[in-house]
């Protein structure tokens, strides 16, 4: 360690309250830290001169990859033009307005306008009020619950912490509120009846939905909010025919869905939304990281027609809505975006999402499908998981003591790349930028093989576990 990074730490760890961190470990200097100094494409450089190839794209955000000189002049643009203005009572700024059109050509048919945040979490804030007052203004107050998904994520405020299906979000913080349920996760993987084909397994969560929803009372259940593909939760592409099946629940009781297109939105499917992609006609969405590619902090519900009108309706007889954040619609977010989605576009990063993804479905599937550790290989488009198991035929987990993830994790850091343990189960996310060529995949694939097999070996060395089928 170089003695600026030495120092840096010092006081970073003196002043800093990070992020899903153990706090008093990481203050005390029992942990490592790492100090980002720079980027360049898919890979980043840290204070000591290390170079990793950033397979999860930050937190599954900086699609266009990271140095982009020209986002760096549309920042400063805007920043000599108007750097902010509020959008309370009808102000706006070109900027804004330019983006919003685009977002609403690229959404589903049916979407009407965009509220904008900074953040996933505060972006499902506003799903949920917005939720609530749609049902005040109809006259149903009671119609106030919102189901989530055990697993899934969608941020990790008091109420999107609440809707978050984590054990880890809700213990000790006195989570969820009391208006939020959990259903089941379309976790085929981990379907209880090996025999369920995945079609019947939808059938199946779609019971599950049902039941709690007619547990609950079908006149209190406003809105289920769901990602298109579970992201945190382990990277869980739905089972085949998952997202049909729902929206027959959801017609039959008039339940809205949120979807949320945090991780999918702006292209990581390969298609422009995960909505899109699942046909899940949803009533409201709610973007954010892939629509600046974190180059700034900005956050969308994008509210669809039947809502809007609702809305209106609300506010003509109710005066202005009361809800808005001081930095709602800044010109440097927009700005942001704007040169993102020209990225994105000019360079047809949604189309190489889809076939460069589809290269590395095929090349995970090759090196893990039949590896002795691995339970499941799974992915769609740029989004990708490797699910450990002690015994792949029989999918029975790892002892968690094991730490597993975790240390497939570090192993892949000390190959110089950053894949992601996820934070429920032995699971290793990849979410690399979508500027990602089919070269780079196979460097990644093959780092990755290396550091799986590293751990494996050392599992059976140490006599902590061994093959169920040799
Ligand atoms: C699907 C989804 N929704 C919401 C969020 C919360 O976003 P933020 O961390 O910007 O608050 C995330 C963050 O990872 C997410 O993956």
């Amino acid at each position: 360690m170089t003695i600026n990074t030495q120092k840096w730490l010092e006081t970073d760890r003196n002043t800093i309250f990070h992020a899903s961190t153990p706090l008093g470990q990481y203050a005390r200097g029992e942990m490592g830290g790492r100090i980002i100094t720079g980027a360049e494409g898919i890979r980043i450089k840290d204070s000591n001169g290390t170079e990793l190839i950033d397979a999860f794209a930050g937190l599954y955000c900086v699609n266009i990859g990271y140095g982009r000189m020209e986002m760096a002049e549309a920042l400063y643009e805007q920043a000599k033009k108007l750097a902010y203005y509020h959008t309370y009572v009808g102000h706006s700024n070109e900027a804004l307005i330019e983006l919003s059109q685009r977002i609403i050509n690229k959404a589903p048919a049916g979407m009407s306008k965009v509220y904008y945040g900074l953040s996933g979490s505060d972006a499902n804030e506003t799903q949920i009020k917005l939720v609530w007052y749609y049902n005040n203004v109809l006259g149903q107050p009671q119609k106030k619950k919102i189901i989530s998904r055990e697993r899934g994520y969608h941020g990790s405020t008091i109420a999107s912490g609440s809707l978050t299906g984590l054990p880890l979000f809700h213990a000790h913080f006195d989570l969820p509120l009391e208006r939020i349920h959990h259903t089941a996760a379309p976790c085929y993987y981990r379907r209880e009846d090996s025999a369920m084909s995945e079609q019947d397994f939808s059938r199946w969560c779609a019971g599950q939905l049902e039941a709690k929803i007619l547990a609950e009372g079908p006149d209190t259940v406003a809105a289920l909010i769901a990602e298109p593909v579970l992201g945190t939760g382990g990277i869980v592409p739905p089972p085949a025919g998952y997202w049909a099946e729902i929206r027959k629940v959801l017609d039959k009781y008039e339940v809205l869905l949120i979807a949320d297109e945090v991780v999918c939105g702006f292209g990581r499917l390969g298609a422009e939304f995960g909505s899109i992609y699942y046909d899940m006609q949803p009533d409201l969405m709610t973007i954010a990281k892939g629509l600046t590619s974190a180059y700034q902090p900005l956050s969308g519900v994008i509210v669809g027609d039947r809502v809007w009108q609702t809305l209106e309706r609300g506010t003509d007889d109710w005066g202005a809505i009361g809800h808005g954040y001081t930095y709602s619609g800044h010109p440097m977010g927009a700005a942001a975006a704007l040169c993102n989605l020209d990225i994105i576009e000019r360079e047809n990063l949604v189309g190489n999402a889809e076939t460069t993804g589809a290269h590395l479905q095929q090349r995970m599937q090759a090196a893990f499908a039949h590896h002795p550790l691995v339970g499941d290989c799974r992915g769609i488009g740029l989004l990708a998981a490797l699910e450990f198991s002690a015994d792949p035929a029989k999918r029975t987990p790892l002892d968690p003591a094991l730490k597993v993830g975790p240390r497939i994790a570090a192993a892949c850091l000390e190959q110089g790349l950053i894949a992601r343990a996820m934070p429920h189960g032995d699971i290793l996310g990849f979410a690399p930028p979508l500027v990602v060529t089919p070269d780079d995949i196979d460097d990644i694939v093959a780092r990755t093989e290396k550091a799986v097999n590293k751990v494996t070996d050392e599992l059976v060395r140490n006599g902590e576990w061994r093959p169920a089928r040799d």
